[in-house]
């Protein structure tokens, strides 16, 4: 479902800013009945879209909470919008090529966000340790869908950024935690935003994907 919804957005964003740049590059190219043609032509389906990706974003939000960076990206697109939709009224390139970049700024603040990892809050009645109910499992999964779940799926089959099948993975418990403690090739270290017990609970959590 996460998967589906996550696809779903990441698709029809980047066709939204595809048909967008189309529009940019004909404005500013002066190519007045092109632009107004195509503009026609991408009511409909740009209606769709748009409906689609906010609601996709709005859900996905829900689900991943926030970090700063996501709210800044965030904040850049609403105000693009505006910008964007006088700059087409009015035909005027520089409000278009610059809504234009914010969307495209947007998009690369979101790909730093990937590299660059957050602490992110994890709900405390699942955290603390202490509590008579702690369930290391149930950690972990908070943990999981909190750092993990884009690169590696709701159920450990590689997710959206392309990070190794969990469900087929040969490595031990130990391997696996220090794989996470220290990173990989491809995957940051989460030693700094993760203690022992944490990534204890998130391998405790994506050893029950194996089969
Ligand atoms: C940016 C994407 C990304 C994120 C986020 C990510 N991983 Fe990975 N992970 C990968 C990739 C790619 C590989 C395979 C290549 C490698 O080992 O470097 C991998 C490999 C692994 C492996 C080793 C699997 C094997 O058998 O080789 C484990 C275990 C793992 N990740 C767990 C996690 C956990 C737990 C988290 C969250 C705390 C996490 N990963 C977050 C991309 C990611």
């Amino acid at each position: 479902m996460y998967k589906a919804l996550f696809y779903t957005h990441l698709v029809s964003v980047n066709i939204f800013l595809f048909a967008y740049l189309i529009k940019t590059i004909l404005l500013v190219a002066n190519k007045k009945e092109a632009l107004a043609k195509f503009t026609k032509a991408f009511k409909v389906p740009e209606m769709i879209l748009s409906t689609l990706f906010l609601a996709t974003g709005i859900y996905l939000l829900m689900q991943m909470g926030t970090t700063k960076l996501l709210i800044i990206k965030i904040c850049v697109v609403l105000i693009s919008i505006p910008v964007a939709i006088v700059g087409f009224k009015k035909g005027n390139k520089v409000l278009a090529v610059l809504s234009m970049l914010m969307i495209i700024s947007a998009y690369g603040l979101a790909e730093m966000n990937k590299k660059r990892i957050e602490k992110q809050t994890i709900d405390p009645t699942l955290s603390d340790t202490n509590a008579f109910n702690y369930d290391i499992q149930k950690h972990g999964e908070a943990l999981y869908n909190a750092y993990c779940v884009n690169c590696h799926g709701a159920e450990g089959h590689n997710g959206v950024g392309g990070g190794a099948d969990l469900t087929i993975s040969k490595k031990s418990f130990k391997e696996m935690a220090d794989q996470i403690s220290s990173g990989s090739s491809s995957m940051a270290p989460y030693k700094n935003v993760m203690n022992e017990q944490e990534i204890s609970a998130v391998v405790t959590y994506i050893v029950t994907f194996k089969k």
